[in-house]
């Protein structure tokens, strides 16, 4: 099972490099990959496991955090409405996306960064998302809020992105007029 030392840190250059695309259907290893990943995930979210192996939790994990720099990554959360994205996704693509921003109150946090960095994360408010799941087959994803957050969040991994590549240098809190704070 993957732990905390299986993730790599700031400074790992897996984080900055733009992952590759896979093949569709995904390979047995690659489809192990992102297993490996949500299991990962949803160990993390279980109180007792969490405790036991020292795991920091987590709602999604992009493939170069384990320093693998393929187009891959998984989600395992619940809105507001208790709705369950689990997802395991292989080249994501955001096809469309509003212009109205969004960003979450309390800013965002990453598996890959052992400290707290302040300041509104600004992204798209909702977006629609083109990928393929586990069995290959093609997968169109329209997400709002929380969700469309966390899945722009894990899609820049695979870009090479950090959450805090997106926080104004001058002004961590500013806020663009057209953008909208989830709590
Ligand atoms: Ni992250």
């Amino acid at each position: 099972m993957l732990q905390m030392k299986d993730i790599v840190r700031e400074g790992h250059p897996a984080l900055r490099t733009v992952a590759e695309e896979v093949s569709v259907p995904p390979s047995k290893e690659d489809q192990k990959i992102a297993q490996d990943m949500m299991d990962y995930l949803k160990n993390s979210q279980d109180e007792e496991i969490a405790a036991k192996y020292d795991l920091r939790s987590g709602v999604g994990l992009a493939a170069p955090q384990i320093g693998i720099t393929k187009q891959i990554f998984v989600v395992h959360f619940r809105d507001k409405k208790d709705r369950l994205y689990n997802y395991q996704l292989f080249n994501p693509k955001v096809i469309s996306h509003s212009v109205e921003q969004a960003y979450l109150a309390n800013g965002e946090g990453c598996l890959s960064v052992d400290r707290d960095v302040e300041g509104y994360v600004v992204r798209n408010a909702r977006i629609t998302v083109r990928a393929y799941d586990q069995n290959g087959d093609l997968q169109k994803i329209r997400l709002r809020g929380y969700p469309a957050i966390v899945f722009q969040h894990e899609i820049d991994h695979l870009q090479g992105i950090m959450f805090y590549d997106h926080i104004s240098e001058q002004n961590p809190y500013e806020v663009p007029d057209n953008a909208k704070e989830i709590e």
